[in-house]
């Protein structure tokens, strides 16, 4: 069995984060060729080019994080019809400095969830378009938008209700399949 390393980043910060109960359920459902791993974000410094000869620790560290991996995975919320300006914050970081993108020609996939009834699908799109001008190659579909209901995974990302939870489960299969075969023709550090 071949096994691919991904690297999620979790787009909120929040310490009730419904973002992070989906991404310990994707965790528990992913397929076991894939091996996750959360890439941090939050003791980032607001991004500047002023930086960019010389990266503090932490960013460093993200950086790294990010190139070791071979593949991404985003969990975001939607914070006014957008992505959490955390998260933006840490792919410039990562893009930086010019010349040495850390997401280019890496596979990525997009997912959500929030309460309302487009289940973050408007963030999803604005964060795609910041992969494509990262040269991230992007799992089209399926695509997923997950609306929240209270109760629907559990603090420990136990999905309760069967439908999602087998949605859930193709998704990571199909993402598998997605990291495969972009790494067949573009392998990492190739
Ligand atoms: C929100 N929320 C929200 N929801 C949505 O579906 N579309 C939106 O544009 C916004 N905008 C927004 C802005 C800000 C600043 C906050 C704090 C919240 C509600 C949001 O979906 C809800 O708070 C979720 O719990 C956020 O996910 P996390 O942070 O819990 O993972």
């Amino acid at each position: 069995m071949t096994q691919h390393t991904v690297g999620y980043l979790i787009g909120s910060l929040a310490k009730g984060s419904i973002n992070r109960k989906l991404a310990k359920a994707l965790v528990k459902l992913a397929p076991p060729e894939l091996v996750m791993s959360e890439i941090p974000f939050k003791d980032l410094p607001l991004y500047s080019y002023d930086y960019d000869a010389a990266f503090p620790p932490a960013a460093l560290a993200f950086k790294k994080a990010i190139a070791d991996v071979e593949a991404v995975l985003f969990v975001t919320p939607e914070y006014n019809r957008s992505i959490p300006g955390g998260l933006k914050n840490a792919i410039d970081w990562a893009s930086r400095p010019y010349g040495q993108n850390s997401f280019t020609r890496k596979p990525s996939a997009v997912i959500g969830t929030s309460p309302g009834a487009i289940g973050t699908a408007v963030a999803q799109q604005a964060l795609r378009s910041v992969l494509g001008f990262c040269n991230s190659p992007q799992m089209n579909s399926p695509e997923a938008y997950i609306q929240f209901t209270p109760g629907l995974i559990t603090d420990d990302g136990e999905v309760t209700n069967v439908g999602t939870e087998e949605f859930l489960r193709n998704y990571m299969a199909d993402f598998h399949l997605f990291v495969a075969r972009v790494l067949s023709v573009l392998p990492k550090d190739a």
